[in-house]
């Protein structure tokens, strides 16, 4: 297991990788999380950026969370290949959230959930990933749509899983683990949309 312990640490630094960090350090010198909503990810960046700048993140934060389930995949040895790739994601997930190089103050991880979801399972992820465009569309809430999203890809694997009769419990442990987390991590949202203060899409924050 040594080398897939390695493996895992990779995929650690590499979520913690921040590239909204950067991207604001980059363009304006700021500290993207003393603005906007503070969080370090994609939508803030588009309220505290703009567009280019943050679909820029969205695809490189997204990459990071490909690249760790390749690196699991890669140095699976003995283990199931698509455990080791979820557990190699949620390493990669949990650097973004807390990463180690900016004081362990880093995003939601959805961007990188979304990239260890489409290489993990393609299919319930594409088919969460529409629907979560659409809602973002109709309410213009992205914590909405992110929420929809990881909880819908779980939701379409487990049913994919239960139709076929392939049950894989860890995978979907490991799964479970990474949308309970994305949940975790939006509780604040959770709240703003329950109580009405949500920000919406196309609010930009004056820097
Ligand atoms: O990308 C994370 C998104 O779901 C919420 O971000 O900045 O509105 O808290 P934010």
């Amino acid at each position: 297991y040594f080398y897939f312990i390695m493996a895992l640490i990779i995929a650690y630094l590499l979520g913690s990788v921040s590239f909204s960090y950067l991207t604001g350090q980059l363009l304006k010198k700021l500290d993207i999380r003393d603005h906007g909503s503070g969080n370090a990810g994609a939508t803030n960046t588009l309220r505290v950026l703009g567009t280019g700048p943050a679909v820029a993140v969205l695809i490189l934060d997204a990459a990071k969370g490909i690249l760790a389930v390749f690196i699991g995949y890669f140095f699976s040895g003995a283990m199931d290949p698509a455990i080791a790739g979820a557990l190699a994601g949620l390493a990669s997930i949990l650097g973004h959230n807390w990463p180690v190089f900016f004081g362990f103050r880093g995003g939601k991880g959805v961007a990188t959930t979304i990239g260890v979801m489409a290489t993990l399972v393609f299919f319930p992820a594409l088919v969460s990933g529409v629907i979560a465009i659409l809602s973002i569309v109709i309410t213009r809430f992205v914590s909405l749509g992110s929420l929809l999203f990881i909880f819908n890809t779980l939701l379409f694997t487990l049913a994919v899983q239960l139709f076929s009769e392939t049950f894989q419990v860890y995978f979907l442990l490991v799964l479970a683990v990474i949308t309970g987390l994305s949940i975790w991590r939006h509780r604040t949202n959770i709240e703003r949309l329950l109580n009405g203060t949500e920000s919406k899409l196309g609010q930009k924050v004056e820097v």
